[in-house]
Order: structure tokens, then C-alpha cells, then sequence
């Protein structure tokens, strides 16, 4: 997915790149652009660079490891620069944060980070800039990344603004993270998230029951029971992933679809509804749990390039799944009562997986989760209307913000008293992992998984019952 289409100047980039420092280059300018996301468009650079090996290993970091800390390279800059970065020309800049991570944030050599970072801007047709960009590099390139921040941090007293230039946060987002770890009586584990969310995630594999099992694909995952490590390499040249049998799915979104599958035995014939399914990855797994125990699974997805992805997903599942393009937020009212098991994975900030989404802690806005709290509401209202009396309802969100998890599962509680109840996820959890999961205190019985304490994405879970 990738936001506007690319314009002609990123395609053109993209037809001469050849060194890794220009992918990473070209990478950061449709980031900037085009609204691209790197994790989609780098694989893309790289095989058509033709890198691999250490190149590509280098094409990696240099483009994720700038986007990552790009606020606090940002920050850097300006003072390197003495001017604001608004000031910079665009190109310009995006050299000076390649070269900036280079410095403070990878071990390359001084001479050959500035020198062949300069280089680029002959090749963006930036020359008349290749002069400052040098002195600018060079004056970074005197002192090391602790100083730098030492120095950003010099008279700052507020502790998430201090947290966010020392972990490379905006301070919205700690402030956000912090409360979420609160929520739990867990805020003094906030540096070790953003310590997290700095470490890229190890790709893990889901085998899908009934199609594979996990001892085949690598090392077992800690939790997940259908979870193994993928080893290194690329994990879709693995023969069970390129026949859909397996996929790469993040530990997390594993359990928060078997806190659905198995939060009670299943009764041949029951309906289940993924709500939101796009792009698939959830309703590939719960395909596979459904056929095993003789469920039928429904996928609906609004975005119909997105339900293809879902039935892209699930043909080597059970092609017979029906997928449908609809507005989550009329099936309440058009099929009300009519699922024994629901999963809303609800559309949401994404704020649980910045580890493998590097820009997205600088795109989004405190601003972003009103309307996705407005629609969040929406579309638990109406999953809840959908549900048979009896049936479990799982809302999950790859996002700890408070006001897309436990403020959202509170209003619902606060309207509905008489139809909504709130089921123990942590319980049903505890009899799905491998080995017990180390989870706070949340209000109705609600799961938090985190990145530092598990390994996975953050995302939320709470089971609901309708009375
Ligand atoms: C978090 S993603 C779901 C991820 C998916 N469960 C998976 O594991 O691959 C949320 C999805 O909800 C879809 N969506 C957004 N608004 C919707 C609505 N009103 N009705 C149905 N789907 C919606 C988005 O297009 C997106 O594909």
C-alpha cells in the first residue's frame, strides 16, 4: 500500500539506482514524496538494484535506522546547520539524514560516510548544494551521537520531550505511551519500549493449521502455538510460504486471532465474521482454524483492491470463503444476531508496530486518532449488533493508544450494559500460549501485548459477549 502514486521523478530515480546508499536514497525521497512506505517499497529497490548480501543488509539499515530517528537526526541537523530544517532544500536534507545515521547511528567510516553521502547530491541534481551539505556532515562528523543528544537535551525538563529526543519519539506519542503503560501500573517500562521500537522485529511464520505445522518452518515462537522464527533469508522463498501454507505474520496478530478460534470449543456449523479483514493476514489463520473444526468464516473488507489481498490470502486456505466488500458499520443493522464468533480488527494508528513501520512515528499526529476513535465506535457498535447472543466478539487493535483500546471497549460497556459483557481474554490466552505470557492488569479482562516485554506488536485484545 502505498499512499499518492509515485510521481515521474521517483520512477525515474527508481530506473538508475545501483548502490545501496542510493536505494536507501530513493527510498527516503518517494517517503517524502509520495507518501510511500518503506517496508513495501524498499524489497522492490533492492532486487531491482540487484543487492544482496551485505549491500543490501547495508541498503536496510541506512533506509530504515534514518527514517527510524529521522526527528532526532532532524534536530541534529538544524543545529549543525544553524538554521531551522524548514530552511534546508529537501533533497539536501534527506542527503544530510543519510549521512547524519551513517555517523551518529552506524559504525561507517567518517571519510566515507561524508564523502560518498555528498556524493548524492551531484546525482539528485542538487549540486549547488554539495558545499553545505559537506560542511554540514563534516561538523556532525566531530562529535559522537551521545554528545549530540546531550546536548539537544541541554535545558529541556519535560520527561517525554527528554524521552522522545533520547529514544527518537515525538514527545505526543511517549506522552501516549506512557499512559498506555499506566493503564497497567507498568509506566516505568517506558524506555525499554521506545528501546523497542528501535530494534528491527525478528520475521516470524505462521503455520497455518491443517496446512503446515510450526517444527517445519524453523524455531518455535515463545507464545504463539502455530508460530515458529523464520531463519535468515528471505521468508518467502520458503516452500511452505510460496504455497501459501505458511505466512509471515507478527506473533501478536496470532494470538489475537486464536484469542477468538479458541476462546471456547467450537460447534460444528457456527458463522464466523472477520469484519475488517484487508489485507488477510488474520483471516488466513482463522480460515484455517474454521475448516479444522467446521466453522464457516465470512470475510468483509471496505476497500475492494484490499478485499482482493484477502482472497489472494485465503485461496490456499479455502477458496470458498466468502469475501465481501462492505461498510463494517452496516452489518449490524443488515444481519443483526447472526455470528457465533466475530473479530474486529479495527482499522487504527498502527502506533504497535513502529518497529517495522520506520517512518510512521513522524507521519502520524496526535491529531490521526479522533476520527479512527469515532469510527472504532462505530464499527464495535455494529459487530456487537451482529452477534448472536452468547457469541464472543474480539477487538483488537494494533495500537496501545488508550483512546483506541480501553476507552473505546468502556464507552461501548457504559451504553450497552444490558447486551455487552466483557470476556477474559487474559484467561483464555493462558490456556493458548506455549508458555505463559507476562501481562498487566487491564480493566474487563483485556490483553496488552508489548513489543519489549514480548517480542511482538502491541496489540490490544478484548473479548466481548452479548447477553
Ligand atoms: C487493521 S486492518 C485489518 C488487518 C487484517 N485483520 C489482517 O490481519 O490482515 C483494518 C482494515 O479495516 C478496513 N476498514 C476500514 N474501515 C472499514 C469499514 N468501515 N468497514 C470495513 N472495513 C474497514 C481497512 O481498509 C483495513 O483493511
Amino acid at each position: 500500500m502505498t499512499g499518492r502514486p509515485q510521481s515521474e521523478g521517483s520512477r525515474q530515480r527508481a530506473r538508475t539506482t545501483a548502490t545501496p546508499r542510493q536505494v536507501a536514497f530513493d527510498v527516503l525521497r518517494a517517503v517524502a514524496d509520495d507518501d510511500a512506505y518503506a517496508n513495501l517499497l524498499l524489497p522492490t529497490r533492492l532486487r531491482r538494484a540487484r543487492l544482496s548480501g551485505a549491500d543490501a543488509a547495508f541498503a536496510t539499515e541506512l533506509t530504515y535506522g534514518t527514517l527510524r530517528r529521522r526527528g532526532h537526526y532532524d534536530a541534529v541537523i538544524a543545529l549543525a546547520a544553524g538554521r531551522s530544517i524548514d530552511a534546508i532544500d529537501p533533497i539536501a536534507l534527506d542527503v544530510l539524514r543519510l549521512g547524519a545515521h551513517q555517523l551518529l547511528g552506524m559504525s561507517t567510516p567518517a571519510h566515507a560516510a561524508v564523502g560518498e553521502t555528498v556524493e548524492l547530491t551531484r546525482r539528485a541534481r542538487a549540486a549547488r548544494t554539495t558545499g553545505f551539505v559537506n560542511a554540514v556532515l563534516r561538523t556532525i562528523s566531530r562529535d559522537d551521537d551521545a554528545t549530540w543528544t546531550a546536548r539537544l537535551l541541554d535545558g529541556v525538563t519535560d520527561p517525554d520531550t527528554r524521552a522522545g529526543i533520547a529514544y527518537a519519539h515525538p514527545p505526543w506519542l511517549v506522552t501516549a505511551l506512557r499512559s498506555a503503560l499506566a493503564r497497567e501500573g507498568r509506566a516505568s517500562e517506558l524506555e525499554a519500549l521506545l528501546a523497542a521500537d528501535n530494534a528491527p522485529p525478528r520475521v516470524t511464520l505462521v503455520a497455518l493449521p491443517g496446512l503446515s505445522e510450526p517444527e517445519s518452518l524453523g524455531d518455535l515462537t515463545l507464545y504463539s502455538p502455530v508460530g515458529a522464527r523464520s531463519a535468515a533469508g528471505d521468508p518467502a522463498a520458503h516452500p511452505a510460504v510460496a504455497t501459501g501454507a505458511a505466512r509471515v505474520q507478527d506473533e501478536g496478530s496470532q494470538l489475537a486471532a486464536l484469542a477468538l478460534s479458541r476462546a471456547r470449543p467450537v460447534v460444528a456449523g457456527e458463522r464466523w465474521l472477520d469484519l475488517c479483514a484487508g489485507p488477510g493476514g488474520k483471516a488466513a489463520l482463522l480460515a484455517a482454524e474454521a475448516r479444522a473444526a467446521g466453522a464457516v468464516l465470512t470475510a468483509n473488507e471496505v476497500v475492494p483492491a484490499r478485499a482482493e489481498l484477502v482472497r489472494k490470502a485465503l485461496h490456499a486456505v479455502d477458496p470458498a470463503v466468502e469475501v465481501r466488500v462492505g461498510d463494517g458499520r452496516a452489518i449490524g443493522a443488515l444481519e443483526p444476531g447472526s455470528y457465533d464468533r466475530i473479530l474486529l480488527d479495527a482499522p487504527c494508528t498502527g502506533l504497535g508496530a513502529l518497529r517495522r513501520r520506520p517512518e510512521a512515528r513522524w507521519r502520524k499526529t496526535a491529531a490521526d486518532v479522533a476520527p479512527l476513535a469515532v469510527l472504532q465506535g462505530e464499527l464495535l457498535r455494529s459487530a456487537l449488533a451482529a452477534l448472536r447472543p452468547g457469541g464472543v466478539l474480539a477487538y483488537v487493535t494494533c495500537s496501545p493508544h488508550p483512546d483506541e483500546t480501553t476507552a473505546i471497549v468502556d464507552a461501548l460497556l457504559t451504553e450497552h450494559p444490558a447486551d455487552a459483557a466483557p470476556l477474559d481474554a487474559r484467561a483464555v490466552l493462558a490456556g493458548v500460549t506455549r508458555s505463559p505470557l507476562d501481562l498487566g492488569e487491564l480493566a474487563h479482562g483485556a490483553a496488552q501485548l508489548w513489543p519489549h516485554r514480548h517480542g511482538t506488536d502491541a496489540m490490544f485484545i478484548q473479548l466481548l459477549t452479548r447477553r
